[in-house]
């Protein structure tokens, strides 16, 4: 299965506290023990102007429409595939991605309330590529993802629980509209989602 992930793009996507950044780094420990070269960024962030647009974006002093957060996390991103996914990509490195458009769909889109169909089409508009080979969306219910949020919250962390249930409910209408999108139970401990993770992408990749 290995082999076959050479210039592969993999996303891993979910409601916040679903424990998608530690399966990020479990995943790239073991593609790496089984020496594949994988490169690992974070969306949005990973180049200097995506971090500083992460810093507005998540900053808890900022009022911001969900238009003008669609248009800033879409600006971050299109930094980062030029700077480090193509880059990557070209060198035939697998390419790991702690979220992507799916969670603008899944937030600014369905919760937000600008549409998901708006946000493909300002994304076919944005982006070089729109979507990656594989998105794996962690699935947890939201008191499962609350206790996991233990650190100081941020704006986004801090919209409403109604908010956060149809950003859940969000990546599930996503996932029934696109094959490439798989959705794994990620309420489970972090040894037994990783198993998930692996099963997923091998019976997909096969
Ligand atoms: P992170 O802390 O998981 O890296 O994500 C930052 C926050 O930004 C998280 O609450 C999810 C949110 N977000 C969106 O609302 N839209 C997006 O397009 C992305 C990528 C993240």
């Amino acid at each position: 299965m290995v082999k076959n992930l050479k210039s592969r793009f993999i996303v891993l996507d979910g409601p916040d506290g679903c424990g998608k950044s530690t399966q990020v780094n479990l995943l790239a420990e073991y593609l790496k023990k089984h020496r594949l070269k994988v490169s690992c960024f974070r969306d949005p962030g990973s180049t200097d102007t995506g971090e500083k647009i992460r810093k507005i974006l998540l900053d808890r002093g900022n009022i911001l429409n969900d238009r003008t957060e669609l248009l800033l996390y879409m600006a971050s991103r299109s930094q980062l595939w030029g700077e480090c996914i193509a880059p990557a990509l070209k060198k035939k490195n697998c390419v790991l991605l702690d979220r992507w458009l799916s969670s603008t769909c899944a937030y600014q889109g369905f919760a937000g309330g600008v549409g998901i169909a708006k946000v493909l089409d300002i994304a076919a508009h944005s982006l070089e590529r729109v979507w990656p080979d594989l998105t794996i969306i962690l699935d947890v219910d939201l008191k499962t993802a609350r206790q996991r949020m233990k650190r100081g919250l941020d704006r986004m962390e801090l919209k409403s629980a109604a908010y956060h249930k149809k950003v859940r409910a969000g990546f599930l209408e996503l996932a029934e509209l696109r094959d490439d999108i798989v959705v794994i139970d990620a309420s489970g401990n972090v040894e037994a989602v990783h198993e998930k993770v692996i099963q997923t992408i091998t019976s997909f990749f096969k």
